[in-house]
């Protein structure tokens, strides 16, 4: 559970540099991730999409570039994210609190959110607004850090998160603290079975995780039946 306020300034701070700065950490595996994510939701077929927390639009970028006659929405609450997502081409963009979205119940039979949820102020009441606005049987499609299991592995993700990820950043976007926090917010950060359930006490039902990379990130989908 963040704090809004220093969470909308961490992202207007790095916004320009966001992009490149993830490539550059996840040697180009989250390109590999949102393809992989985006895969999922194009199996579901859908026709409403809306992008929570889209950031600099690179999940509503693949989705209409694996299914591009879709109507997406894409919202974030920080302005300058989204302007590096509007200067990429994305169009449909409304400026937005994920945890207060400005759509009737019932509105898309797809909800994404790559890398957001982990930052909302409450993830419970995030997922239960995400729920608000799908269509009965549509689905939510999360994916965001986790952990690794296999111990040996963790340990040297865990010395490369907190120990090399924050000094090359810093020297990248000159905001060191703001890598930090994504090393702290992700050892907070249920995953797993725990996020399974926590989707699950918001109304979902089908509850699936997918782990990517060893456990780096996963993929959750829940139904909203
Ligand atoms: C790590 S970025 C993820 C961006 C993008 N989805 C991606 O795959 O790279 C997190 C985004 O969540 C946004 N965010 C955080 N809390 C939010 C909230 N309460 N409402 C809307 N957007 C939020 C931030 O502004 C930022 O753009």
């Amino acid at each position: 559970m963040q704090d809004p306020a220093f969470v909308k300034r961490a992202f207007s701070d790095i916004a320009d540099s966001y992009v490149l700065t993830n490539h550059v950490l996840s040697f180009g595996t989250d390109i590999l991730w949102r393809r992989k994510f985006v895969r999922g939701v194009k199996a579901d077929e859908p026709i409403h999409v809306l992008d929570v927390a889209t950031g600099s639009g690179d999940v509503a970028k693949e989705i209409l570039r694996q299914c591009p006659d879709i109507d997406v929405v894409a919202t974030d609450f920080c302005q300058p994210m989204l302007a590096t997502a509007r200067n990429s081409g994305l169009t449909n963009l409304v400026v937005a609190d994920g945890m207060q979205l400005p759509f009737d119940n019932a509105a898309f039979d797809i909800v994404t959110v790559a890398f957001g949820l982990r930052n909302m102020a409450c993830w419970k009441d995030a997922l239960s607004e995400w729920r608000r606005v799908l269509k009965p049987g549509g689905k939510l499609h999360v994916l965001d850090f986790s952990q690794p299991t296999w111990q040996p592995f963790k340990r040297i993700y865990l010395f490369y998160l907190h120990k090399v990820l924050p000094k090359i950043a810093g020297l990248l976007t000159g905001h060191g603290s703001a890598y930090d926090y994504l090393s702290n917010s992700i050892n907070q950060f249920p995953h797993g079975r725990a996020m399974c359930a926590l989707i699950s006490e918001a109304g979902f039902t089908d509850v699936s995780a997918t782990p990517l990379s060893g456990g780096i990130a996963a993929i959750y989908v829940g139904l909203a039946d």
